[in-house]
């Protein structure tokens, strides 16, 4: 049996969707109206969760409070209210799909979550369109 806790935040963004390789008839036909010159917004949720030992002590895989604060400073101050293509150093040169962002993030988060407890990171771009990462 595996327990998981999952911490829920909410950010809003602006991105466009391209391949600066391509040429706009290609971009169009594979990215649609996400392609439109001046971007457009989402209001995304991340979703990070953990995987682990219930503490006896504290009854808690981690303390969510400190999950909450960590997503927080280390991923939603450095994406709320930006545009995602052109504000983010670390999403730099890259194309800012739920994908994109959720291999990010992993990336940011799993050396801050204590050893091996980080177990997925799901990113909703709608309700209907999400992104989901998960440790092998
Ligand atoms: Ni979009």
């Amino acid at each position: 049996m595996k327990v998981m806790l999952t911490a829920r935040a909410r950010f809003s963004a602006a991105h466009r969707l391209l391949n600066p390789a391509w040429d706009d008839a290609r971009n169009v036909a594979v990215f649609g109206s996400c392609y439109n010159l001046h971007g457009h917004g989402h209001d995304y949720t991340l979703e990070v969760t953990v995987a682990g030992d219930v503490d006896p002590g504290t009854g808690m895989i981690l303390n969510v409070k400190e999950l909450k604060r960590v997503v927080d400073e280390k991923v939603i101050a450095r994406v709320d209210h930006k545009n995602l293509n052109f504000d983010v150093p670390f999403l730099e040169g890259q194309n800012p799909t739920a994908e994109t962002l959720a291999l990010a993030f992993w990336k940011i988060l799993e050396p801050e979550i204590p050893a091996g407890r980080l177990h997925e990171i799901r990113v909703l771009e709608t309700e209907n369109n999400v992104a989901t990462v998960r440790r092998d």
